[in-house]
């Protein structure tokens, strides 16, 4: 690979997008939407609970298989051709986003359910999302949770707040309404570009606080 090639791959570094099985499946589909879009590459791995959260909250079934899940969550998103997908089986420790030598923009989890907090805090690996996760954590990259659950326990916020000293942020899925929503995708949007702007990517047309 020439020089040029390699600040090329520098500048389009892929996202980890991973799903945990929280409430709000809609999170990560909008996130998809706007990153796809703007053409970003991203490397998705959701968790294994997260199939039966998707049948719960959408009716329908999330296919187990690399291939099929990419059509399925580009469907979701409504993007068919931009950007790069490439979608992760939930127990493939092998995967590229499994190694430290993968280089990455970093990665969300969204929405973060408090059991995956949990592990990631205690430096479990036991799947792919989380092993991406101690990955990130060990090669002092930047992991953003968003998590989402009601109300926090003492344990809950324990885990949350070990992680934020570790350097995680945490971003959790609370809207605002100072911009004004006026639907459901208004509010899950405001969250969305919370959280990226934690990777400093702006790609979603946020009515943005511009003072009084
Ligand atoms: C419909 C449904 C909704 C759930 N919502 C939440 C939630 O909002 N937050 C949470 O922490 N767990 C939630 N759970 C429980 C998690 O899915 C469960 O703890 C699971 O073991 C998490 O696994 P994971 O963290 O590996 O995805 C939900 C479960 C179901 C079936």
């Amino acid at each position: 690979m020439s020089i040029v090639e390699l600040e090329r791959s520098e500048l389009t570094k892929p996202l980890i997008l991973a799903i945990s099985g929280a409430s709000g499946l809609i999170y990560p589909v909008r996130a998809l939407k706007f990153l796809l879009e703007a053409d970003y590459t991203i490397d998705l791995v959701a968790s294994k609970s997260t199939y039966m959260v998707w049948q719960a909250e959408q009716d329908t079934r999330m296919p187990a298989e690399p291939e099929q899940q990419e059509l399925f969550w580009r469907k979701q998103a409504g993007v068919e051709t931009p950007g790069k997908l490439r979608c992760h089986r939930w127990g493939d420790v092998g995967a590229t986003i499994a190694s430290g030598s993968f280089r990455t923009q970093g990665m969300i989890v969204m929405p973060c359910s408090m059991s995956t907090a949990a592990k990631i805090s205690a430096g479990l690996s036991s799947d792919l999302l989380e092993r991406a996760a101690d990955v990130q954590l060990k090669e002092g990259k930047k992991l953003i949770l968003v998590p989402r659950e009601t109300p926090f326990s003492l344990v809950h916020l324990r885990n949350l707040t070990a992680l934020a000293e570790t350097g995680v942020t945490i971003v959790p899925a609370i809207p605002a309404w100072y911009h004004h929503p006026q639907t459901i995708e208004d509010l899950v949007d405001f969250v969305v570009a919370r959280t990226l702007d934690q990777l400093d990517i702006n790609c979603i047309p946020l009515k943005r606080w511009q003072g009084h």
